[in-house]
């Protein structure tokens, strides 16, 4: 499968682009609105952990989706895809220093013993911070071989980041759990190829 260049940058980057942003904008228009619920808080600092997530786990889609319908051309959305994971962290993060711990550092230290799901949230935001500052055309020539090992460090990313949410829902894990099975079966099939010495694309 193959879209011709300009479609595949003219239409169907920019419409990905939107609807990676959708999320942003549901989150202001609910807050103009006034419909994010009695705790708007969590919802905002929830809705944007959830979408920080998914769109780690789509990313690591990409590789293999690529294989399957033999599309060359989604590598080229990766970038895009861990930049917006990248922003939504961002912002999930910001949302808990300001909102839940007004930026009170001592709080937050007492906060991570209290719940130490936090710990695995921080280490996933971690990985992922070389991850974004590598992310341009110039750092990948500059580093050649060695951005590639760099950015086998999505692969502890989306387990702490699994891991953080598993631990911290409560009731209902059905969410977390196809998430963990999505991971799970994406570095399996990493693990093998590496094995059989095929060359692996994050
Ligand atoms: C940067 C450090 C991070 C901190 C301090 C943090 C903190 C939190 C907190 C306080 C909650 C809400 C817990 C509750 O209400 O019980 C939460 C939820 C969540 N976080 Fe994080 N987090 C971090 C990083 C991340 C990262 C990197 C990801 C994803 C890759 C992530 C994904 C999630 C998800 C999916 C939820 C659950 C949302 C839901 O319940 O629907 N977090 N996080």
């Amino acid at each position: 499968m193959q879209l011709k260049a300009t479609t595949f940058n003219n239409i169907l980057k920019p419409i990905l682009f939107l609807l990676l942003l959708a999320p942003t904008i549901w989150l202001i228009a609910g807050l103009w609105l006034n419909t994010l619920g009695a705790n708007p808080i969590e919802y905002i600092l929830h809705t944007l952990g959830d979408w920080a997530l998914r769109i780690l786990l789509l990313t690591l889609l990409l590789s293999p989706l690529r294989r399957l319908l033999n599309w060359i051309q989604l590598v080229q959305l990766r970038r895009m895809m861990g930049l917006f994971t990248f922003y939504y962290a961002s912002l999930h993060l910001l949302c808990y220093l300001w909102f839940e711990q007004g930026f009170n550092l001592s709080s937050v230290y007492s906060d991570v013993w209290d719940r130490p799901f936090i710990l695995f949230g921080m280490t996933a935001f971690l990985f992922l911070i070389p991850l974004a500052i590598t992310s341009t055309r110039n750092k990948m020539r500059q580093l050649g071989r060695r951005w590639k090992v760099l950015h086998m460090l999505v692969y502890p990313a989306v387990i702490f980041g699994v891991v953080h949410f598993w631990w911290l829902v409560k009731a209902d894990t059905t969410e977390p759990l196809i998430y963990a099975l999505l991971t799970f079966i994406l570095l399996t099939e990493r693990l093998w190829r590496f094995k059989r010495g095929e060359k692996s694309g994050a």
